[in-house]
């Protein structure tokens, strides 16, 4: 229901152009969780944003398509493309419980995307923000107090809320356990599980810790600066991961809070601003080989749905 195909998205920036996003294609199916990795910087927000048509004014789609049940959502025109954000497609910002309105009540900023939208008046804005506001496990006693009165997790259900409360049929959830303490991720993991089965609802959940997404994901898309390097079910991925940027994730060990990924992997990732010809992780793999560096991102190891972009995958 979902396709990406061959899409690359660059920033102009006062240090030059930005390659943050290139030639990545994907699919996700309808009613399941596509979960998407990689480090600080890989690009996964730059692809929310894009499929929300909402990047930055200095960023650029260069090419590729993005089709959403065989719309493309490239040729939408902008009032189009609202109603699309506000009848199909939605998304849990990064950091979006942190930057809450400190002067609106949680009950008034979750009914705000319906009154956006011109889906409600007030009244019944508030009543379907109630609803929402039970679903995601928020007591009436919060639903009049004001973002600094709530802890983490329950900012984070009052996000999803608003998230949801348009009945999406594409929930896009970027790093919504990122910040929160282990009990409360689980709570929130939990949550969008539920969520997801009951609405039916399509999900992309992005973050860079690669156990937490293999808890809720269906199938799991590792990206590297910018690049899809593998894509899979989450059993394959998990067990039998073909591209060692992979393995490296499952080897880093998440830090006491289950947070930063601290033993993590040696050298620093890419820079989107100076990408190295041939594989983007070769600089920092421990099996790489000469011919690595003109490598052209041809498949390298695809069985089924399963597919790894590295040509030394056998030596895992
Ligand atoms: N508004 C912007 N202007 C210029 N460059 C940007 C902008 N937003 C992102 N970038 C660059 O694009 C690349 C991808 O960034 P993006 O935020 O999509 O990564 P990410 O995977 O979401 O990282 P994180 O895990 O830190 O959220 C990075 O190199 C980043 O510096
Ligand atoms: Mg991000």
């Amino acid at each position: 229901m979902l396709n990406i195909s061959n899409l690359s998205v660059s920033y102009s920036t006062d240090s030059g152009i930005a390659n943050a996003i290139t030639d990545l294609s994907l699919d996700v199916n309808e009613g399941e969780t596509m979960g998407l990795v990689g480090e600080s910087g890989s690009g996964k927000s730059t692809l929310g944003l894009a499929l929300m048509r909402i990047l930055p004014k200095n960023a650029r789609i260069v090419s590729g398509s993005m089709m959403v049940y065989g719309k493309d959502l490239m040729s939408l025109s902008r009032g189009k493309m609202r109603r699309m954000r506000g009848e199909t497609i939605s998304m849990v910002f990064q950091g979006a419980m942190n930057s809450l309105n400190p002067l609106m009540t949680v009950e008034k900023q979750v009914s705000e995307p319906l009154l956006i939208h011109g889906k409600a008046n007030m009244r019944e804005a508030l009543a379907t923000a109630h609803d929402i506001l039970g679903k995601v496990g928020l007591k009436s006693s919060a639903w009049k107090q004001y973002p600094h009165q709530l802890s983490g997790g329950m900012k984070q259900r009052a996000v999803i809320a608003m998230a949801i409360i348009t009945n999406p049929k594409i929930l896009i959830a970027d790093e919504p356990t990122t910040g929160l303490d282990v009990v409360t991720q689980m709570a929130i993991v939990r949550l969008l599980k539920e969520t997801q089965r009951e609405m039916n609802i399509t999900m992309i959940f992005i973050s860079h810790d690669l156990p937490v997404v293999a808890k809720i994901a269906d199938r799991i898309s590792i990206m590297y600066g910018g690049r899809l390097m593998e894509s899979g079910t989450t059993n394959d991925v998990i067990r039998n991961p073909r591209h060692p940027y992979t393995s490296k994730l499952l080897a880093s060990v998440p830090d006491i809070s289950g947070n930063q990924i601290i033993s993590g992997i040696p050298g620093e990732p890419v820079s989107a601003l100076r990408l190295p010809a041939g594989c983007l992780f070769r600089e920092r793999c421990e099996i790489a080989l000469k011919e690595c560096a003109s490598y052209n991102y041809d498949v390298s190891f695809e069985e089924k749905d399963h597919r790894a972009y590295c040509i030394n995958s056998g030596a895992l």
